[in-house]
């Protein structure tokens, strides 16, 4: 159980300032259970609290763990530099509330990118000590060859990495695409290993973290959803 002043709660879910907030429960634009809620220190049970605000549905989350496919032409840093960021995707309610990409994804990679403001799964998902597997696709310039794959599965060396750092798995998908797995997230690690062992890596796809894969959210490019606490199971080591 936890209870919350109204204001509180708007700035929570990510309506704005506190002031803000004040000022919308103010005008009527917060109703609960069909009834226009005005002061803005009463207090309500957060958990399961459904309100209207603005005329619209919201559930009450304290977290927000969310799956995006990522479309090309988006950054997944804070202050992005040529492109617009991946949170102008999201409600603006999600930049309010502080949520944060899960790891990056370069520019011009495609798939799954989690995003969440719950700092410690942000954290333990992106640890390298979880070993938490990450697929995804690759469009090769130049065709997968059974060397290619041998290559990346036995290792190969980056210039700025001290030892060699290997695939968990690769396998060909055609004659110019690939699965890789990774359990590393190091920068453009996937063309990086592709330019080292010859080849080059011209489209790149994350197709699943774990066993959540992206088929299975059914999200066109750009959408997003909520992840249900089954689905962020699919992300935890203990599963595979
Ligand atoms: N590897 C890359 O090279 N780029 C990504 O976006 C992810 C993994």
């Amino acid at each position: 159980m936890s209870k919350q002043t109204l204001d509180r709660i708007l700035q929570s879910q990510g309506f704005g300032t506190r002031k803000g907030c004040r000022q919308l429960i103010a005008n009527g634009d917060m109703t609960i259970s069909g009834e226009t809620v005005t002061d803005y220190r009463a207090s309500h049970e957060t958990n399961g609290l459904e309100f209207t605000i603005f005329g619209e549905p919201w559930i009450y989350r304290e977290h927000v763990y969310i799956a995006l496919n990522k479309p090309a032409g988006f950054e997944c840093s804070r202050k992005t530099s040529h492109h617009p960021g991946v949170l102008t995707l999201l409600p603006e309610q999600f930049t309010w509330r502080d949520v944060q990409p899960v790891g990056r994804l370069d520019h011009d990679t495609t798939g799954l990118l989690l995003m969440s403001d719950d700092g410690p799964f942000i954290h333990a998902q992106s640890s390298p000590k979880r070993h938490v597997p990450k697929f995804y696709i690759a469009t090769t310039h130049d065709p997968v060859t059974p060397e290619l794959i041998a290559h990346l599965l036995s290792g190969v060396k980056l210039h700025d990495e001290p030892a060699p750092l290997a695939a968990m798995s690769c396998r060909a998908l055609d004659a110019h695409r690939l699965e890789i797995v990774l359990e590393q997230g190091k920068y453009h690690q996937v063309k990086r290993m592709l330019a080292a062992a010859g080849n080059h890596c011209s489209a790149l796809q994350r197709s699943a973290i774990g066993l959540l894969t992206l088929e299975s959210l059914e999200l066109k490019e750009g959408e997003w959803r909520y992840l249900d606490e089954a689905q962020r199971a699919l992300l935890a080591p203990a599963a595979l």
